[in-house]
C-alpha cells in the first residue's frame, strides 16, 4: 500500500503542471508558433485569462505562453506564470528593432542587460531615466537588470551551432549586450539613434526589461532572446511586417538550441 501511495505521488508530480518547468514566453502568436508546433504531448490550460501550453521541447519540460505586447501585459503574464507554474528559468523569445547600425533585420540579439528607457522623471530640463524600483518601494541603484550569466553563455554557445533562416539573402549575425525596453514601437531615426547613444542598446522592444525586473524580484534565472525584424528607424513598420515571421522563427530556433544545452 505504501509503495502504491509513493508511486501515485511520483506520477502526479511528473504530470503536474507545476513540475520543474522552463518557461518560454513570446509577445506575439508568431513568436511562439514554431515552439507550439514542435511541442510533444502539449496540454493547454488557462490561468488568469492566459493560455499556457505545457509539454516537452528537446526533452525538457516547458510551459509556453503568449504574454501580449508591452510592459503591462508581459508583467501581468509573468506574474500569473510564476504564481501558477513556478518555473525554474524563463527564456523570452521574439523580435526587436535593431539599434546598432550593424544589427540588421534577421540578426540576433542576446540581452545581457535590460533597461526600461521610459521609466523615469520629467522636469524642466527634460526626461531622465531612473533606476527601477523594488516592490517595497525602495530605489534600486542600478539602471540595468542583468540576465542570468549561465543562460547568456548557453545562448551564445548554441547560437554558433544553429542553422538560422537567411533574411534578405544574409545569414543572421549574433550580438549580445544591452536591450532597451519601452511601451512604444520605435519607428523614428532620431529616437533609435538616441537609444543607441544613451544606453549603448543594440536593440529595442516592448517587454524584456519588465519581465527581467519581475524575474529578478522573484529570483528566477532568465534570458531575453531577440531577432531583429527592423531597425527602429522611419521605415520600421514596413520592415517589421516584412520580417516578423522569419525573425520570430530564428529567435525560436535559438531557444530550441538553448534547451538542448540545459
Ligand atoms: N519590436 C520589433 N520592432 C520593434 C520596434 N521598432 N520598436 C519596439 N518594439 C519592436
Amino acid at each position: 500500500m505504501k509503495k502504491l501511495i509513493i508511486g501515485f505521488i511520483i506520477f502526479i508530480g511528473s504530470h503536474s503542471v507545476i513540475a520543474q518547468r522552463i518557461a518560454i514566453m513570446g509577445a506575439l502568436d508568431q513568436e511562439i508558433a514554431i515552439l507550439l508546433d514542435s511541442m510533444k504531448s502539449s496540454k493547454k490550460v488557462n490561468r488568469g485569462g492566459i493560455d499556457f501550453y505545457t509539454g516537452k521541447l528537446k526533452g525538457k519540460k516547458v510551459v509556453v505562453l503568449k504574454a501580449g505586447v508591452g510592459k503591462v501585459n508581459s508583467s501581468y503574464s509573468t506574474a500569473v506564470l510564476t504564481e501558477n507554474f513556478k518555473p525554474i528559468a524563463l527564456i523570452f523569445t521574439g523580435v526587436a528593432g535593431g539599434l546598432d547600425p550593424e544589427a540588421l533585420p534577421g540578426d540576433i540579439v542576446i540581452g545581457e542587460k535590460l533597461v526600461q528607457f521610459d521609466f523615469g522623471q520629467i522636469d524642466t530640463t527634460g526626461f531622465k531615466v531612473s533606476p527601477f524600483r523594488k516592490l517595497n518601494g525602495g530605489r534600486h541603484e542600478e539602471l540595468f537588470v542583468y540576465s542570468d550569466q549561465n543562460l547568456v553563455a548557453k545562448s551564445l554557445a548554441s547560437s554558433s551551432e544553429i542553422d538560422f533562416e537567411p533574411i534578405s539573402g544574409r545569414k543572421p549575425r549574433v550580438f549580445s549586450g544591452v536591450i532597451a525596453t519601452g511601451d512604444v514601437f520605435v519607428s523614428n531615426d532620431e529616437k533609435a539613434a538616441m537609444l543607441y547613444a544613451e544606453f549603448g542598446a543594440l536593440a529595442t522592444e516592448m517587454e524584456g526589461a519588465a519581465v527581467a525586473h519581475i524575474c529578478r524580484t522573484l529570483g528566477i534565472p532568465f534570458v531575453i532572446i531577440r531577432s531583429c525584424s527592423d531597425n527602429a528607424n522611419n521605415n520600421a513598420r514596413v520592415n517589421f511586417n516584412q520580417f516578423v515571421g522569419p525573425a520570430s522563427v530564428n529567435s525560436a530556433r535559438l531557444v530550441l538550441g538553448i534547451l538542448e544545452k540545459l
